[in-house]
């Protein structure tokens, strides 16, 4: 599926492996989140749009580079709130618009409770955040707010998925290319990502 991007950079296996230890306490887990979406979002900001500009040095005129494309940062609340920061920080002129989504743990549909975009949009490429991708739900109803809201050029970033999340968003979404850490085996009942690591939302927040 050339729409999915699962990283093989040593760093990022190797945070992901300090990521699942059930020994990982919050603070260490936030650091590794973060520090994983930023090399994650290296990688899914390789074809980003380039202006030429000249800039003057110390010794003379160079040319250089500026970015062409306004970035958003779309984190779905709670835990792809873990996400947005270290990724802000490389790229501080993003804007960052929140997504309010949880999962029903009955239906494992996703309910919408924050939602303040503008009427139109704002920014050239949305990058959507979130550390899971287990039944797609939360994912591709993200698309569909930010496709209803007028986006064109959107892309996912997480870090653990499950084979049916991938198969969810590429089927809802095919223009959506995803990039991930790694894809899991599958879901269990629950609707928790096997191996995974757990919820995320509640290892970051302290909350479990
Ligand atoms: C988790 C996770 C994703 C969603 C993934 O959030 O952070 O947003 O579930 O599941 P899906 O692919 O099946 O939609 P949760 O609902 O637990 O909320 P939280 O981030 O506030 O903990």
């Amino acid at each position: 599926m050339e729409q999915v991007h699962v990283s093989t950079h040593p760093l990022v296996r190797h945070k992901l492996t300090l990521l699942r230890d059930q020994k990982t306490e919050p603070k260490k887990f936030r650091e590794l989140v973060r520090e994983i979406a930023i090399l994650l979002a290296y990688e899914a900001t390789m074809d980003l749009a380039l202006e030429p500009v000249t800039v003057t040095t110390p010794l003379g005129r160079a040319q250089g580079y500026t970015l062409r494309e306004k970035i958003g940062l779309i984190p779905i609340l709670r835990a792809g709130l873990g996400m947005a920061n270290g990724i802000w920080e490389m790229m501080p002129s993003a804007e960052v618009w929140h997504i309010g989504l949880f999962r029903d743990e009955r239906t494992l549909r996703p309910v919408e409770y924050y939602n303040k975009l503008p009427i139109s949009p704002t920014v050239d490429v949305c990058l959507i955040l979130d550390p899971m991708l287990a039944t797609g739900g939360s994912a591709v109803a993200t698309a569909d707010i930010l496709k209803r809201w007028g986006a064109n050029r959107i892309k996912f970033i997480g870090i653990i998925a499950a084979p049916e999340g991938i198969q969810r968003l590429t089927t809802a979404h095919p223009d959506v290319p995803i990039y991930v850490a790694a894809i899991d085996e599958r879901l269990n009942d629950s609707g928790f990502i096997l191996p995974g690591l757990g919820d995320a939302g509640d290892r970051m927040f302290g909350t479990g």
